[in-house]
């Protein structure tokens, strides 16, 4: 992992630089709208205005939120736009090509400096008035530059960069909190569960195909939270996307509803859930016959390939999500209380042959793609959810998060505390951590007491 954490730029004094009214952030005590032991949520948390800007400013500006693949970024130049929460980034490799992340907003007028998905460029030059700045966000020229007064300095004026930037196999986070813990620490033992699909490679991984993104009507942590924790919708929810799939085409069989499996369950919020099998495999036909599962073992140990290699599901708290057996990496990035953006990547390993990638990634769109398979039928649940919940009377009816409930424990086999694969105990979790960092100040609010 590299880490370029080491100093506070010096644009980023900027932040907070006119105290602002108390009004403009006020804090609401979440306590009574999680109760976690009890497993019983608010449905408020989905629909308030208010908990939604509280979010942006003690969850989203303080957690470790994934941005890009390291593969997208091969040369100095090279660029990425993307969000952390509602602030527009730049994601770029410097001229000494070290990562790094920029909020993508003019210091002069405010637009974004670079409106572009992704591509190559020396500089970022702003289209309203033309101010421009280097890869290293510093602002290198002003038109008409002389008009304004003598103490007026350029090194004041650069972009404000994202302090911290860590990349773990491949997956490059970024996290605002200048005294964040280190990600590997924030990750904790969820790095067991990323291995499995991260580390099946010497080579490690790549993305392929571009990113794919879709705008659901639904609250973001319903989707971060299923994927968290939620095993159970499976049979139900996906029961014809599983009949096509099933070799006699009737469907899985009636066993597989008490399949075998566990779901991890972090301090930290994380959350994956996966089923235990010994042969347990791919479901590519051209993936699964290009691996050579005795070396993964080799590599990952037994109980990894028996499990979280394949088929599961992981949220990485508070919005970054995936599925290793098609290589499907995503973020939930919120767009308001009642709305989502979804990005999906696809991820390969690096030296599986091109014919592999390829049938990964069909394998990917027909299951998990925008018009997935699989993904409609999760996203008509989470919009379903969220449509009726702005009702007055709906909305104080607590949902129940209580499957499982005291069944978290040390297995013996998977790292951290695990429960049964059926179970709420990392929706649990997941909420628990949401609440706590709800309920405490973050470094920006500490800087203006
Ligand atoms: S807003 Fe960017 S130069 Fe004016
Ligand atoms: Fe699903």
């Amino acid at each position: 992992m590299t880490t370029t954490d080491s100093c506070e730029p010096t644009a980023n004094a900027a932040i907070g630089r006119m105290p602002r009214p108390e009004e403009l952030a006020t804090n609401l005590d979440v306590s009574t709208l999680v109760d976690s032991d009890g497993g019983l949520i608010d449905r408020s948390i989905y629909t308030d205005e208010g908990l939604y800007k509280q979010e942006m400013r003690r969850i989203f500006a303080r957690s470790w939120l994934f941005l890009a693949h390291t593969s997208q970024f091969k040369k100095p130049g090279d660029f990425f736009t993307t969000f952390m929460g509602e602030d527009p980034i730049i994601v770029t490799m410097d001229k000494k090509k070290s990562i790094r992340a920029y909020l993508n907003s003019c210091r002069h007028r405010g637009v974004r400096v670079c409106r572009a998905d992704a591509g190559a460029t020396k500089m970022f030059t702003c289209t309203y008035h033309g101010w421009s700045f280097d890869l290293e966000g510093a602002l290198q020229s002003v038109p008409n530059e002389q008009a304004y007064p003598e103490d007026f300095d350029k090194k004041d004026w650069g972009l404000i960069e994202v302090p911290n930037v860590a990349i773990y196999k491949g997956l490059i986070f970024a996290n605002w909190d200048p005294k964040a813990e280190p990600l590997e620490d924030a990750l904790g033992d969820m790095r067991y569960y990323m291995d499995a699909m991260l580390d099946r490679d010497p080579e490690g991984t790549e993305v392929i195909g571009g990113v794919m993104k879709w705008v659901l009507e639904g609250n973001w942590k319903l989707a971060a939270e299923q994927f968290a924790t939620d095993w159970y919708h499976v049979n139900m929810s996906h029961a014809s996307a599983l009949m096509v799939l099933s070799p006699t085409g009737k469907g899985p069989k009636a066993d597989i509803a008490a399949t075998p499996g566990r779901q991890f369950v972090s301090p930290k919020g994380h959350g994956a859930g996966f089923p235990t099998h010994p042969k347990s495999r791919f479901d590519a036909k051209a993936v699964h016959e290009h691996y050579d599962y005795a070396a993964l073992r080799e590599r990952l140990g037994d109980a990894a390939v028996e499990g979280p290699m394949t088929t599961g599901h992981a949220t990485v708290f508070p919005s970054f999500s995936y599925l290793p057996v098609n290589g499907s990496i995503r973020v939930w990035h919120p767009k308001g209380p009642d709305k989502m953006e979804v990005w999906a990547w696809i991820l390969v390993d690096k030296s599986m042959p091109d014919e592999v990638k390829d049938a990964q990634r069909l394998y990917n769109l027909r299951t998990f793609g925008p018009s997935g398979i699989f993904e409609a039928d999760d996203g008509e649940n989470w919009s379903e959810v969220q449509a009726i919940s702005h009702g007055f009377v709906t909305n104080n009816v607590p949902l129940n998060f209580q499957m499982g409930i005291g069944s978290e424990r040390e297995d013996g086999t998977y790292p951290g505390q695990t429960s049964e694969l059926y179970s709420d105990a990392a929706g649990r979790g997941f909420y628990r951590h949401w609440a706590t960092l709800m309920n405490e100040p973050a470094w920006h609010e500490n800087k203006n007491k």
